[in-house]
């Protein structure tokens, strides 16, 4: 079933100037890009973004981490596009991470691990209207 999911290009590899390599390997992997803006968000905003994880320890550095420079928020289409991001990725932390996963040639640490995607479609659903509207995916 095609699907879409949210995939965000953070702070870390925007600043780096990672942003060509990674959408090239997205387009590589055939996702296609529904959606794509660049953004900073405000403190507020990066709270509401990651409100699962509000009890968390990480929470803290998570918001400021996130709220540090721009980002690239996408929305990626691809036939079982949840999973398939997922493995595009690797694994949260870049250490476990695969060879030619993106968070294994661009991530630092947990903490700063260059992309983020949607972990469910229900969170696809609702991460991908908190950035884009209807008229906005394409
Ligand atoms: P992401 O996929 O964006 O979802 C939650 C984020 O919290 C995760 O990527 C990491 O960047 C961040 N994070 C920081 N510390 C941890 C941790 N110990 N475990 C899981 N996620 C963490």
């Amino acid at each position: 079933m095609v699907e879409r999911t949210l995939g965000i290009i953070k702070p870390d590899a925007v600043s780096a100037g990672h942003t060509g390599r990674i959408l090239a390997m997205i387009e590589e992997a055939r996702f296609r890009i529904a959606g794509m803006k660049m953004v900073r968000l405000r403190t507020e905003q990066a709270r509401g973004f990651y409100d699962v994880h509000r009890s968390k320890p990480f929470f803290p550095n998570l918001v400021s981490f996130m709220t540090e420079g721009p980002i690239v928020v996408l929305v990626l289409e691809h036939e079982d596009a949840i999973r398939r991001w997922r493995d595009v990725m690797g694994a949260t932390n870049p250490t476990n991470a695969a060879e030619g996963t993106i968070r294994k040639k661009f991530g630092t640490n947990i903490e700063r691990n260059c992309v983020h995607g949607s972990d469910s479609p229900e969170t696809a659903a609702v991460e991908v209207a908190f950035f884009f509207s209807a008229a906005e995916l394409l």
